[in-house]
């Protein structure tokens, strides 16, 4: 599985830490975040990560920033992505399951590394349940998407 990093300036130390859990597991990782402490807008790293989700050049993303808070805003703004914000592995694991997130953001202010590295594990790890039910709230979303694009 091919998968996209992203960071801000607030992230940079986690998102490393968080590259090589990934690497040891044998995933091929592409890291699209800042590796400096400038300053770096968390739209920006969003939606660098938010593209190559879109344009299928890595499965699922990762998004860093200091709460998880913003980058997640960032990254849902942008068509067919659905992220989630969280700080803990269950919501990564049903987030996956029900809502076929594509995108999962933390914070690096909020959560440790080994809780990061269990918020990946479940998410990388856990497929779409693809039952009508959740289908169809998806696909409701994305009619939301649809309706919305012009206003
Ligand atoms: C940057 O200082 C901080 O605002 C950003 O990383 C993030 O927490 C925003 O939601």
């Amino acid at each position: 599985m091919r998968v996209g990093i992203s960071n801000d300036h607030a992230a940079v130390e986690l998102k490393f830490s968080v590259l090589e859990h990934l690497k040891e597991k044998g995933y091929d990782v592409v890291n699209y975040g800042t590796d400096t402490h400038e300053s770096y807008d968390y739209p920006v790293a969003g939606a660098t990560l938010a593209k190559a989700v879109q344009n299928k050049e890595v499965d699922l993303g990762i998004a860093i920033c200091g709460t998880g808070v913003g980058i997640s805003i960032a990254c849902n703004k942008h068509k067919g992505i659905r992220a989630c914000c969280c700080s803990e592995a269950t919501s990564a694991r049903l987030t996956r399951e029900h809502n076929d997130a594509n995108i999962i953001c933390f914070g690096a202010r909020i959560v440790s590394t080994e809780l990061a590295n269990d918020i990946v594990d479940a998410f990388l790890t856990t497929p779409f349940s693809h039952g009508e039910r959740h289908q169809k709230r998806v696909d409701q979303i994305a009619a939301i998407e649809k309706e919305q694009n012009g206003i």
